[in-house]
């Protein structure tokens, strides 16, 4: 049998997706030349062979060193166009893009570098990719609060082009209760919220989220299983989960794709997505990961669309633009 999604792509919103985490080996280098940047490894099969991950962490430390080779509005919009070219190729129509402005600006690359950078390509999505987008803050939740409240003031210039706000980076030790203020400074500026929790952090850090941060989504969500109460919580509300199955295996969240509680959670009634996290080290982009859970978790064809429909009721398209995008 031929791969379901890649021979007939769903169309699908991908709402979990780091754009540094689009940068495949083949641009990093090409980028590295342009901007005289020195990398570490001889050639990408070389980088290839660093994308063996032992957890969260370890895939962070890659990822914040390979970001050294963006550099200028160009490289941005370089990057963001390669993303939606694919992403459009596995059945994309519409993508929600985390960006993690800490991480450039402690390199001295401007938040209106990143943006405008972004928006360069974002900006003509739709004609040139037919995706639709929204940008997503992120606050590395690794770093101070202060930090992350300065950050949000560095992007008041560009609000009209930043849709909601987001938490990643390293997860246990930074519960999101350290984020109280500036999540409660984005919703008074009218962004929307979510927020990582349950990759690698305990289900309290899901409730958290919710209660504290009023996040509308939540990234992950993985470990809510452990916790009935906050399942039937999740359910209830109908919160959406942006689960990221590929990237589950490489950082070992799940053992092996087959153990993945994509079909328990499904089965529960959360409403699920299906996305690609860091695609350029995970293993594959949002089509992908639809034919990766197809395959080893036996997900019929009547599942794959409930996921590809939750995808477009759990974004933050209106509902005229959701009717449009599927
Ligand atoms: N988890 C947390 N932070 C991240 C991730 C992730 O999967 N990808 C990029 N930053
Ligand atoms: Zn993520």
């Amino acid at each position: 049998k031929p791969p379901y999604d890649a021979a007939m792509p769903l169309p699908k919103a991908e709402l979990h997706l780091h754009i540094e985490g689009t940068l495949e080996p083949e641009l990093a280098f090409a980028l590295a030349a342009r901007n005289g940047v020195e990398l570490s490894y001889a050639d990408t099969e070389e980088l290839r062979e660093a994308y063996r991950f032992e957890d969260l962490q370890s895939f962070l430390n890659l990822y914040y060193e390979l970001m050294a080779v963006l550099r200028t509005e160009r490289d941005f919009e370089d990057l963001a166009n390669a993303y939606l070219a694919r992403a459009a190729a596995q059945g994309v129509r519409h993508a929600e893009i985390f960006f993690d402005p800490q991480a450039h600006v402690a390199r001295g690359v401007g938040i209106g570098t990143v943006v405008d950078g972004l928006w360069r390509a974002l900006g003509r999505s739709e004609e040139n990719h037919g995706v639709s987008t929204r940008l997503i803050m992120c606050f590395l939740r690794d770093r101070s609060a202060e930090s992350a409240m300065e950050t949000l003031d560095a992007a008041r210039p560009h609000l009209d082009r930043i849709a909601g706000v987001g938490l990643d980076s390293a997860e246990v030790g930074h519960p999101p209760v350290k984020f109280r203020e500036v999540y409660g400074a984005a919703a008074a500026l009218g962004l929307r919220r979510v927020a990582h929790a349950g990759e690698e952090g305990p289900p309290e850090y899901i409730t958290e989220a919710l209660d504290v941060l009023g996040a509308e989504r939540i990234d992950h969500g993985l470990r809510c299983m452990e916790d009935p109460a906050l399942v039937d919580r999740l359910v209830r509300d109908r919160v959406p989960l942006t689960l990221c199955p590929l990237s589950n295996v490489r950082l070992r969240t799940v053992d092996v794709l087959a153990d993945h509680p994509l079909p328990a959670m499904l089965d529960a009634g959360l409403l699920c997505t299906v996305n690609s996290d860091d695609p350029a080290y995970f293993g594959g982009y949002v089509g992908d990961n639809f034919d990766a859970v197809r395959s080893a978790l036996g997900l019929d064809e009547d599942r794959l669309r409930e996921l590809a429909r939750n995808s477009f009721l759990a974004s933050f398209l209106e509902d005229d633009e959701e009717r449009r995008a599927r």
